[in-house]
């Protein structure tokens, strides 16, 4: 029914989630952003638990606004809802809530450059009303998307950055409404727990990929992948030396879904994963390859000013806390997860070139 890799990666997250994810049985979650990358992928593994692993089906509410959204993966049923509203005012639910993933947010810079408000006001005002919504509904768990952005540009001494770094962050540079927001989120999260005892769980993302990712994302693998289809060279903006590591999904939501059920509260938490710092220029050269080495890779201006010099140079987690209390270890390294994207792509983005077939059967 779905995309196979997409099916392949749920029922790996399923199968990794047995032992903990009988605590969603007979639930109900309210995420907001579900329509988005990672939303949906938390969909479709709360539906592949509910067919095979609960004993009693978890519910799901979903709130998205589709401001960068593009369509959920699921149907509507019985067990799952969407409601179309901005979180940014406030909503009423009728029914129980147990948990609450906080997931709406404008992650990727070239939507956050042209949300620049809008992007400060999910961080901010739409994290205080979901805030509320957990207090209201006495909540047995809250997890807030922050970002690994709230470390700005680390100090190289801090990389890998472990979550006691407190950052390097422009509170006005072109950056600032997405990093600021998120920081400012975190805050509202402890204050939270501190005033109301909510048990709030902020999770830092390190650059996590996967099918998904909308083609014109612009993040720097949706943005390398759709350019080498349509025969273009890789965009490298700057000097190519700015490094990331990369998570793959799977890896990622298994360290989201242990972080939401721990009792690990007002507690941040880097997931990603630690291995194969690579810099754009690299990550270029290995797509490059991965496409038989049929695409160029060149040097060209940013899409705004969140490129280029404004670019964090260097961002790797350090994930011991997360490795040692929740036992979490990525396992997919980076050229698997390439091909896997790669694959999803070139069924999803639908674009009809030599390139595309030539790769598709390749696989
Ligand atoms: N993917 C990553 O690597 C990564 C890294 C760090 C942080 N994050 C954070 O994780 C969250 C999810 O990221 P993603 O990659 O799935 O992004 P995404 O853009 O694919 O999904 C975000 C969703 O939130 C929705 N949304 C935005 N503002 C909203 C509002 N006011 N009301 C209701 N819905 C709204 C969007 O329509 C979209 O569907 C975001 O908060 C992002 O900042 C992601």
């Amino acid at each position: 029914m779905y995309n196979q890799v997409v099916e392949e990666d749920i029922r790996s997250i399923g199968e990794d989630l047995k032992p903990i994810a009988n605590k969603l049985s007979g639930k109900t979650l309210l995420i907001t952003g579900g329509a988005g990358f990672l939303g949906n992928y938390f969909l479709l593994t709360i539906e592949h638990l509910n067919k095979n692993v609960l004993t009693e089906p978890c519910k799901v509410i979903s709130v998205d606004n589709f401001i960068t959204g593009m369509k959920y993966q699921i149907g509507e049923s019985g067990n799952f809802k969407a409601i179309k509203h901005d979180i940014v005012k406030p909503l009423k639910i009728d029914e129980k809530i147990d948990y609450i993933i906080h997931a709406a947010g404008i992650g990727s810079p070239k939507f956050y450059r042209i949300y620049k408000i809008e992007t400060i006001d999910v961080g901010v005002l739409g994290t205080r009303n979901v805030l509320e919504m957990a207090k209201e509904k006495k909540v047995k768990s809250f997890m807030f998307f922050s970002s690994s952005e709230v470390y700005g540009d680390p100090d190289p001494r801090f990389v890998p950055t472990p979550e006691t770094y407190y950052g390097n962050v422009s509170c006005t540079g072109p950056r600032s409404n997405y990093d600021e927001s998120k920081r400012l989120g975190e805050t509202l999260c402890v204050a939270y727990n501190e005033m109301h005892n909510i048990p709030v769980k902020m999770v830092r993302p390190f650059n996590v990929y996967g099918p998904g990712m909308r083609e014109d994302d612009y993040r720097v693998i949706p943005n390398f992948v759709a350019n080498a289809f349509k025969g273009n060279p890789l965009p490298i903006y700057g000097e190519g030396h700015q490094t990331r590591t990369f998570c793959y999904i799977t890896d990622a939501m298994i360290g989201f879904f242990k972080m939401l059920l721990s009792e690990h509260n007002k507690e941040s938490f880097n997931v990603g994963t630690q291995e194969g710092e690579t810099s754009m220029e690299e990550l270029a050269g290995m797509i490059a390859e991965i496409f038989g080495n049929k695409v160029q890779v060149r040097k060209a201006p940013g899409l705004n000013d969140a490129y280029g010099k404004s670019e964090p140079k260097r961002r790797c987690p350090d994930i011991t806390k997360i490795r040692t209390l929740l036992d979490y270890h990525p396992k997919v390294d980076l050229r698997t997860g390439l091909k896997r994207f790669i694959k999803w792509a070139a069924e999803e983005y639908s674009i009809k070139s030599e390139i595309v077939t030539e790769v598709k059967n390749s696989f």
